[in-house]
């Protein structure tokens, strides 16, 4: 059964017509365009579609779409400021923390929400909000790095 799902995008009211069996994985990218949330292990485990639903981290493979109906939901592409990319996306990029470049949506929504409700973060709770997402190839130094710098307003 289909259903009518409003809820807040990136800023902007959103509106689409989805299965009642949809994850919200599926809604954002098949339906509305945004493929910042990966399509990974689609099982809850690397955290590559890691999207904001309140400010909070969700993965949005498990996540069925219907339930954010009313609230607001932020992907990698509501995170830039304007034209420019936000001060953590620059840290991303100064510390060179992503590498293919797969996990690093997840990461910064991860690092995202972290930053909003701790804005200085030690380094073991920059490693615990991001313990959920899973990269192969940085060794977690430079992302870890990046989220620190970011903090600091080192790049800002
Ligand atoms: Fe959602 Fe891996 S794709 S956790």
């Amino acid at each position: 059964m289909s259903l009518t799902l409003e809820f807040q995008l990136n800023g902007s009211q959103a509106a689409a017509l989805v299965d009642e069996a949809a994850t919200l994985q599926t809604v954002l990218r098949a339906e509305l365009g945004l493929t910042s949330p990966k399509r990974g292990c689609l099982q809850g485990t690397c955290g590559t579609c890691t999207v904001l639903v309140d400010g909070a981290p969700y993965l949005s493979c498990l996540m069925l779409a219907q339930d954010v109906a009313g609230r607001a939901v932020q992907t990698l592409e509501g995170l830039k400021q304007g034209a420019e990319l936000s001060p953590l996306q620059r840290a991303f990029m100064e510390h060179f923390a992503a590498q293919c470049g797969f996990c690093t949506p997840g990461m910064l929504m991860a690092a995202s929400a972290l930053l909003h409700q701790t804005p200085k973060p030690t380094r073991e709770q920059v490693v615990d909000a991001i313990s959920g997402n899973i990269c192969r190839y940085t060794g977690y130094a430079p992302i870890i790095s990046a989220v620190l710098a970011a903090a600091a307003g080192d790049n800002n």
